[in-house]
């Protein structure tokens, strides 16, 4: 079978998904698989094969360096970018039996892909337009989760054509302090702080409307961060949990992927059984709820009480070697190889 990886893009979590998809890439079973890379560039352009690996290869610039160009808002209606159509007839994509997406935030993460994709009636590994379009937006998901009776953060969403609106002590008032501050539209902890006076606030306001013309302000939930892993179609399952340690001010870019020591992970996490299992049913009521397809990391935070919070839902989860999706399945049983031809697999179904 012919596999086309697709990887990189335009996003702010360009790195990002070029370290995932070089771990998959080295495990997909090339007895089972012939690999088409297929790699993204930051300006959008699209490469085949040699040259897509040399993308995939080349000497990474840090991953500290985040494209904050705003495009992930204006490339659509502004200059219109027709790479897409001549890597989809040079690529031949009819040839392939399916595409391994596994590019990370706007543009790869967000349905845009995966409606290319469908039109190009070529299975692909993960959620359809709308699971993946509506995961990616954290106002939209949380609308969702909180209809389907899961716990959400409260929060409040400013646009950024309204922004002289934006009142530090109404949101002080509503959501107490600190208040998290995130772009609707990112992964990675892209542009998202944590503010507990007004100057930190506005200027984290300012931070975030660098990424996305709409953004979310959150209640500090105190809580342990615990993620799940679901993986399936119509009969998801949900994997054992992982705890995320920041051991800085909150799970940031930084402590995920630059800082040696920024966050500790307990895989398995120190979590009851009991909780485990309500924490799993939850996980894969989130996963339905959101339309989610293939698999989905599911990301918590459990009070001292117990109550659960849902923070978020990803679609299209790292696979860089600090990930917790693939980690999460070796510890259940499933190893990274096995996961690999698992989603594929699901993806052709
Ligand atoms: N958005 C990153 C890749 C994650 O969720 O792991
Ligand atoms: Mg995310």
């Amino acid at each position: 079978k012919k596999v086309g990886i697709i990887f990189g893009g335009k996003s702010a979590e360009h790195e990002v998904s070029l370290q995932s998809a070089k771990n998959i890439v080295d495990a997909i079973d090339r007895d089972q698989y012939e690999v088409v890379l297929i790699g993204i560039d930051k300006e959008g352009k699209w490469h085949l094969n040699d040259q897509s690996s040399y993308l995939l290869h080349a000497e990474n610039p840090k991953l500290i360096q985040l494209n904050k160009s705003n495009d992930t808002v204006a490339v659509i209606p502004g200059e219109r970018d027709n790479q897409f159509i001549h890597a989809s007839t040079s690529l031949q994509v009819d040839q392939l039996d399916a595409v391994f997406p596994i590019v990370h935030g706007t543009l790869g993460e967000d349905g845009s892909l995966q409606g290319m994709l469908r039109l190009a009636n070529i299975p692909f590994v993960g959620s359809s337009v709308l699971g993946s379009s509506v995961c990616m937006d954290k106002d939209i998901a949380k609308r969702l989760l909180q209809a389907a009776g899961i716990n959400v953060a409260k929060g409040m969403v400013y646009s950024k054509a309204k922004k002289h609106q934006i009142s530090y002590s109404d949101a002080v008032d509503q959501l107490g302090t600190p208040i998290f501050i995130k772009p609707a539209n990112q992964g990675s902890s892209v542009g998202v702080t944590k503010a507990a006076t007004e100057e930190a606030f506005y200027k984290g306001i300012e931070e975030a409307f660098q990424y996305d013309h709409k953004v979310v302000v959150e209640e500090n939930i105190i809580g342990r961060e615990i993620e799940c892993a679901v993986l399936g179609n119509t009969e998801p399952r949900a994997s054992l949990l992982g705890e995320i340690l920041p051991q800085t001010e909150f799970y940031s870019y930084e402590s995920k992927y630059i800082d040696e020591k920024g966050a500790d992970l307990a895989i398995p996490a120190d979590v009851s059984e009991e909780t485990t299992k309500r924490v799993q049913e939850v996980a894969i009521r989130a996963f339905e709820a959101l339309e989610c397809e293939g698999l989905a990391r599911v990301d918590f935070f459990i009070t001292e009480d117990e109550a659960i919070y849902v923070n978020e839902v990803n679609t299209l989860p790292g696979f860089t070697k600090i990930s917790m999706y693939p980690k999460l399945w070796e510890i259940s049983g499933l190893p990274y190889k096995e996961l690999i031809h698992t989603l594929i697999e699901l993806a052709m179904e």
